[in-house]
């Protein structure tokens, strides 16, 4: 069997999660798609299709959205929907069924992954869940990928793959927040023209287009979803909020997501 996986990773958690399972399913050739980097998927071809990003204020972040809408549409192509996050999940894996199943996915199997948080007001809480996840998330981590594999031997035997409801948790309570919710909370960004070295990491990580050199980063606030990535990704911390400076950066997974989830 052959599948995609489509991922949004801002700061790599759930990069590393879709290596995961792509290096240990057994039964599903497996390959990725950076749905920032790497332009239009082409999906023909595959069997199953993964769709992967983390939870951004209880939903899926709005450039899965946009991703998802850009997608011809399907006549009913399996897929699989998880997410990694930091504290509680709330509606994301609900979001991204219904927002698959209009383009026409048929979801078979969901699941999400507890991680370190990437979120600069979390983390300076002291809430940032640096050890995650923990031996219990693992193992339904694991079983997840035996269920891919599962359905992989279904496929080859010719039973249909079923569609099956994700199970949110407790957390699914949690109220649906406009997508826009995480740029209010940020507010706006400003640079330390002292710090900054105008090496345009900011710009390249940028998810949204929402920022231009001139030569130092000028933010767009209206193209601007509020993902950290410019704050979290600059190599000398020159660019700060009303809330926070120089305090709370995770550019990229730390030791424990790596020596769990790693190679
Ligand atoms: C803007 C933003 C909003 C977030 N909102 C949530 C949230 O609602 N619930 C949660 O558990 N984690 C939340 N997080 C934490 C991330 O979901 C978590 O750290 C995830 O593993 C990051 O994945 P990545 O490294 O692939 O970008 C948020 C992070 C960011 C940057
Ligand atoms: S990433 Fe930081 S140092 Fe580089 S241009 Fe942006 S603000 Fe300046
Ligand atoms: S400007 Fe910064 S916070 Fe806003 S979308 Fe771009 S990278 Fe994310």
């Amino acid at each position: 069997m052959k599948g995609l996986i489509c991922y949004y990773s801002g700061s790599g958690n759930t990069k590393l999660a879709c290596e995961a399972i792509a290096r240990r399913t057994n039964e599903i050739e497996f390959d990725l798609f950076d749905i920032v980097r790497d332009g239009e998927p082409n999906l023909d071809g595959f069997d199953i299709v993964g769709f992967a990003t983390f939870a951004d204020f209880f939903g899926p972040p709005m450039r899965m959205k946009t991703f998802l809408e850009s997608l011809p549409p399907q006549n009913d192509t399996p897929a699989f929907l998880f997410n990694t996050y930091g504290a509680f999940s709330g509606k994301t894996l609900g979001l991204l069924d219904r927002w698959t199943g209009k383009a026409r996915f048929r979801a078979v199997a969901s699941q999400s992954l507890h991680t370190p948080e990437n979120y600069p007001p979390m983390i300076v809480r002291g809430r940032g869940f640096p050890d995650a996840p923990n031996g219990k998330e693992l193992a339904a981590f694991d079983r997840f990928i035996a269920s891919l594999d599962a359905l992989a031997k279904d496929h080859r035997a010719g039973r249909p793959l079923r569609r099956r409801r994700p199970r949110q948790g407790l957390f699914r309570v949690l109220p649906a927040l406009p997508r826009t919710q995480s740029r209010r909370s940020m507010g706006a960004k400003s640079v330390d023209a002292e710090l900054c070295i105008e090496c345009g990491v900011c710009r390249t990580v940028c998810p949204y287009g929402a920022i231009d050199l001139a030569p130092k980063p000028v933010f767009d606030q209206a193209k601007c979803y509020g993902c950290w990535a410019c704050y979290n990704h600059c190599p000398t911390k020159a660019i700060y909020t009303k809330k926070l400076r120089g305090v709370g950066h995770y550019p990229k997974p730390n030791e424990a997501p790596v020596a769990k989830l790693g190679g």
